[in-house]
């Protein structure tokens, strides 16, 4: 029997960076997916396959995970823990397939997090969302000692949620918008950024703290803007956004033009994440969004997304 569960990656429509002062930032899921299959093995292995690596533990040998490097062992974790809450004598393998590229901070890895620890549960028994989020998040600080648990949270639940340090609120209400993201190719190192966006802070304390009382109005706003339907206005709050993020120096030449080429025709356009490279994001509709995608292909990789409302999906 196979056990199959996907989920959905992510992006951050406003108050990256400054949520780590204490400002609200909101997040969507994104129609774009990892699929996890989950078969057991009669060897006593865990076997994880992917298109960006393949990872193995025996689980006879006292070779354990802490000797293991890669950020795979996260799913060796995920399947030796569900083993052994199911009393499981028997292997397992994931075989995980995705539509979110990875590494450019549309939370590839949360998604794989959600969508592995669903699958391999589910040979078992189907656990709710609030179950295989709680051990999804468990699972990925094995790796990622600090993750907030925002991208899982967004990536189980669907739809969007605002995020702040007090936890993860679900927004109720839905909106059909469409985002073109286009990918700058330039690494990125979210550790680095939000670290040089520290010293920022420190050098320029107040000018920093109006900073973020500035964004926290913006992301009020927002939220009523998304409430409303109203894509003007969430536009022009996307650039003002992106504008607060310039003056933090997390926008690079590269990602400016980005800017410049999707701002042409959207109704604004931002980073999504830490910046320093990465993606933006532009918001469209019907009226723009063929003009926008053309603009953007000249300068980069890009493409259509929709906001997920599912979450994570039983197959
Ligand atoms: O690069 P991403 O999409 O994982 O986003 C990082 C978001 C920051 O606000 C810059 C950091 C954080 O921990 O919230």
């Amino acid at each position: 029997m196979k056990s199959v569960a996907s989920a959905p990656g992510k992006v951050i429509l406003f108050g990256e960076h400054f949520v780590v002062y204490g400002v609200r930032a909101i997040l969507c899921a994104i129609d774009k997916r990892i699929t996890a299959t989950s078969q057991l093995l009669d060897e006593r292995k865990i076997r994880v396959r992917s298109e960006i690596g393949s990872v193995e533990l025996d689980l006879d040998s006292s070779s354990n995970l802490g000797s293991i490097t890669s950020f795979m062992k996260l799913f060796l974790y995920i399947a030796r823990e569900t083993l052994k809450e199911f009393n499981e004598e028997k292997g397992v393998e994931i075989v995980l397939e995705s539509e979110i590229p990875a590494g450019i901070g549309l939370g590839s890895s949360s998604a794989a997090c959600v969508a592995a620890t669903a699958s391999v549960a589910g040979l078992f028994e189907k656990k709710s969302k609030e179950e295989i989020l709680k051990k999804a998040i468990e699972s990925e600080r094995i790796i990622f000692e600090d993750a907030s648990g925002a991208d899982s949270s967004v990536s189980a639940f669907g739809g969007l949620i605002a995020y702040s340090k007090d936890g993860v609120e679900k927004i109720d209400f839905k909106n059909n918008l469409s985002l073109i993201i286009a990918n700058s190719k330039q690494v990125h190192n979210t550790r680095e950024v939000v670290s040089r966006v520290r010293e920022f802070k420190n050098k320029n304390e107040k000018l920093f703290s109006e900073m973020c009382e500035q964004e926290s109005k913006l992301v009020e706003n927002a939220l009523l803007s998304l409430k409303r339907n109203d894509l003007r206005n969430l536009g022009l709050l996307m650039s003002k956004n992106q504008e607060m993020l310039e003056k933090i120096s997390v926008s690079t030449e590269k990602i400016d033009r980005l800017i410049e080429m999707a701002s042409k025709m959207s109704y604004g356009a931002k980073i999504t994440g830490a910046g320093g490279g990465g993606c933006i994001i532009s918001l469209v509709d019907q009226s723009n969004v063929v003009g926008t995608l053309e603009n953007l292909e000249k300068v980069s990789d890009c493409f259509v997304a929709k906001i997920d409302y599912e979450g994570l999906r039983y197959l």
